[in-house]
């Protein structure tokens, strides 16, 4: 079985390398932009022709959240036109698409669901910034182009690869004696190993048909690991977890201003996911836990 992993020198892309040993059955080709530039449709086109891709992980996207809000041609280019081309191309070559999108469809602003799991999968989007719409609008353009595509939105993505809110806390932690973290905006850290075990997860029911691949199985997911947290929650425990004595400041997000507006409250209800696959997901701080032991090696 040949899955094509699109973005691959990112973080979620490199976690799928890093598990890869683990799917023998799975012939892997990465791509980043220098293989496959997901905005230009016949580069695509020719690459999934060479490979001819049973399934295509699309981890590639524009993800600087702020800068998105100056740069709004270059985030819709990658963020929507680019999962359209893939969906297109997808149809073509009648390869299954898995696209990844983001708690930042949601507006956040919703407090009956601090009562509940969070947002479901049916919840109605209303992004608050660029790059919130961007990824609104790329998985539209999926949904509008293909109808065989796992579309799944996850949060706060960590991982001993690339940049991310964890290695930004450890090296801060190098430089300063204080910090201060928001402690209002709240929700849940994924590790993008655990996200790319779900992936090939879902690949590999479909390859088996463990899951029969159907339209009643295709469609949005959510996944993050368990538990809820602010970002100063999610600070204090890497610090914790590290042995790291910092003077560490809760503040509201109004004492840090940000080009792009992020939602208040983001947790990702994940019965859907858990139902259908048969997945048990980690804690946060158990997933946090295992990351930095893989830093440290
Ligand atoms: N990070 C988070 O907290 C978070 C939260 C929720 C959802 N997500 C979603 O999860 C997915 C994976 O995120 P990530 O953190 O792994 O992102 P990432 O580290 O920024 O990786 C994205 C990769 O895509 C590449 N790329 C950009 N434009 C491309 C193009 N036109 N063609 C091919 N490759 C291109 C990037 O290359 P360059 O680095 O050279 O630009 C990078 O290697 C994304 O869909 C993201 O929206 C992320």
């Amino acid at each position: 079985m040949v899955v094509l992993v699109t973005g691959a020198n990112g973080q979620l892309g490199q976690s799928i390398q890093f598990i890869a040993h683990k799917y023998p059955n799975i012939q892997f080709v990465y791509t980043d932009y220098q293989e496959m530039d997901i905005t230009n449709f016949e580069n695509c086109q020719s690459v999934f022709a060479v490979h001819k891709p049973q399934f295509c992980i699309n981890t590639a996207a524009y993800t600087a959240v702020d800068k998105a809000e100056s740069e709004v041609e270059k985030a819709h280019l990658i963020n929507a036109v680019g999962p359209e081309n893939l969906a297109k191309v997808c149809k073509e070559f009648d390869t299954v698409l898995l696209h990844i999108s983001t708690d930042f469809i949601f507006d956040g602003t919703s407090t009956s669901l601090s009562m509940t799991n969070g947002y479901k999968e049916t919840d109605i989007p209303n992004p608050q910034s660029v790059y919130g719409q961007t990824k609104l609008d790329g998985e539209l353009a999926i949904q509008n182009n293909w109808e065989k595509y796992f579309i799944v939105r996850t949060s706060w993505v960590y991982s001993q690869f690339a940049n991310n809110f964890m290695k930004t806390m450890l090296r801060l932690a190098s430089e300063r004696d204080t910090l201060s973290v928001v402690h209002d905006q709240i929700g849940t850290p994924t590790n993008a190993v655990d996200l790319a075990e779900v992936l090939l997860k879902i690949i590999q029911s479909c390859h088996a048909e463990l899951v029969s691949v159907s339209p009643n199985n295709f469609g949005v997911y959510n996944f993050s690991n368990e538990g809820i947290c602010s970002w100063y929650d999610f600070a204090k425990e890497i610090f914790q977890q590290n042995a790291i004595s910092i003077n560490l400041n809760p503040i509201p997000t109004e004492a840090y201003p940000t080009p792009a507006s992020r939602p208040a409250y983001s947790v990702l209800d994940k019965t859907k996911i858990k139902k259908v696959f048969h997945i048990e997901i980690k804690e946060w701080k158990d997933s946090l836990k295992e990351c930095l032991t893989q830093l440290k090696r």
